[in-house]
């Protein structure tokens, strides 16, 4: 037997595992870096994170990424060189973290790496019926197994659109199996760069589940606090956005768009909510004039409005739990328009379920990487739309 599938074979058997789950999305803020602990899979899936951190960007790798990032027409050789050159940074970032935190490679059994998405076009978006969905998430694991010493799980995204879904979210897969509750309805809310729910009906009803991207997150806020402020990446605490009114013309025809009011579940990315979108809203909206501070008030809410649109009809008889992740719950204008307007749910925090809100999406691949290596597909609930029964990943050796 190769030496490499005898040791993921041992991997596979092993009660427990050691896994490096990582993320990064469209926000392009940085690496996500969760070092998890997983005995089991499936349902009786246990994790204990040991150490995480984000590894913040550089402004280079931030300007690289960008000449490709969400654009329809790019250099083909920069993408070639990027996915290489992507890798080798990830891989560099992981093996500092492993030096700050004093463990050894040889003490990691898997990394699970997302990569970075520079594309996703499901077919909402070309809407060209010869094509399907497709997605592209650059970064290649072998050059992440190579350069780490360990081995790499990889580009999940494909095998869910090979199997009739959207490539997104993915994120479902984990949170039913770390959140579902037998009394509760759940939803998970993750405000990235793109926010995305999914819910998870009590009592089983496994049939009425699902997982959805809602809209923009904080893509469109933090294009606009880019294109105003250089240097500056994010409207911290809301900032500009508390100075600003809320435009309501351009808020309408934020809001006026065929995603948006397509059923879910759907997915979308920067390809569709970005400044070209903005600048669109304004000019039908007239207003030429309007300030810094008001687009970003407007933009804010129209943020949270999405979200609220896509939770509002989730909250039936029972209590509806909410438990919020990703960099949007640090905005305190998003969150208070969430609460104040989804009464009949609860707000929850993942550290209930010993789930760190920073670091539940490098978590999740985590587990998506513990299910491709140990779990069974059956685990999870079958012939649900965008919820392919499938174990998702590519597997990368470091020799
Ligand atoms: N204190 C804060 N105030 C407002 N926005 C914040 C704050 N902290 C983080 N964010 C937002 O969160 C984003 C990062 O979110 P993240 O969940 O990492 O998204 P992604 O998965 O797309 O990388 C930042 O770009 C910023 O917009
Ligand atoms: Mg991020």
């Amino acid at each position: 037997m190769n030496k490499n599938v005898k040791q993921l074979y041992n991997i596979a058997s092993k009660p427990s595992r050691t896994i490096i789950g990582l993320m990064s999305g469209t926000s392009l803020d940085g690496l996500d870096v969760a070092l998890c602990n997983i005995t089991g899979n499936g349902v009786n899936t246990k994790i204990t994170i040991s150490e995480y951190t984000t590894v913040s960007y550089d402004d280079d790798f931030k300007k690289e990424i960008k000449t490709v990032f969400s654009k329809e027409e790019v250099n083909l050789q920069k993408i070639c060189l990027l996915n290489e050159w992507v890798a080798k940074k990830h891989a560099a970032m992981i093996n500092k973290c492993l030096l700050d935190w004093k463990i050894n490679s040889t003490d990691i059994d898997l990394i699970a790496s997302h990569g970075q998405t520079i594309y996703h076009a499901p077919l909402s978006l070309h809407g060209l019926e010869k094509f399907g969905n497709g997605t592209l998430q650059i970064g290649d694991g072998d050059h992440l197994a190579i350069n780490t010493g360990i081995i790499t799980i990889s580009d999940f995204r494909q095998k869910h659109i090979a199997a009739g879904g959207e490539g997104a979210p993915l994120a479902a897969y984990g949170d039913y199996l770390m959140f579902k509750e037998e009394n509760c309805d759940v939803v998970l809310l993750n405000i990235g760069g793109i926010s995305n729910i999914t819910y998870l009906p009590c009592k089983q009803q496994t049939h009425l589940m699902f997982s959805s991207d809602i809209g923009p997150g904080n893509t469109l806020m933090d294009g606009w606090m880019q294109q105003i402020f250089p240097g500056i990446f994010y409207d911290n605490d809301a900032a500009v956005a508390r100075r600003g009114t809320i435009n309501e013309v351009l808020l309408k025809n934020l809001l006026d768009n065929d995603f948006l009011k397509a059923a879910l579940p759907k997915s979308t990315g920067p390809e569709l909510f970005n400044q070209i979108y903005l600048k669109k809203a304004i000019e039908t909206s007239a207003m030429f004039e309007i300030t810094t501070e008001d687009v970003m008030a407007t933009l804010n809410r129209f943020t949270a409005q999405t979200i609220v649109d896509a939770i509002q009809p989730l909250i039936k008889f029972n209590t509806l739990k909410i438990y919020v992740s990703g960099g949007g719950m640090h905005n305190p204008m998003i969150m208070d328009y969430l609460k104040s307007n989804l009464t009949g749910a609860t707000f929850h925090s993942t550290n209930e379920k010993n789930i760190n809100p920073d670091t539940k999406e490098a978590v999740l691949f985590a587990i998506l990487a513990n299910e491709c290596i140990a779990g069974q597909i059956e685990t999870f609930p079958n012939g649900l739309k965008n919820f392919p029964q499938v174990s998702m990943g590519k597997i990368s050796f470091p020799s």
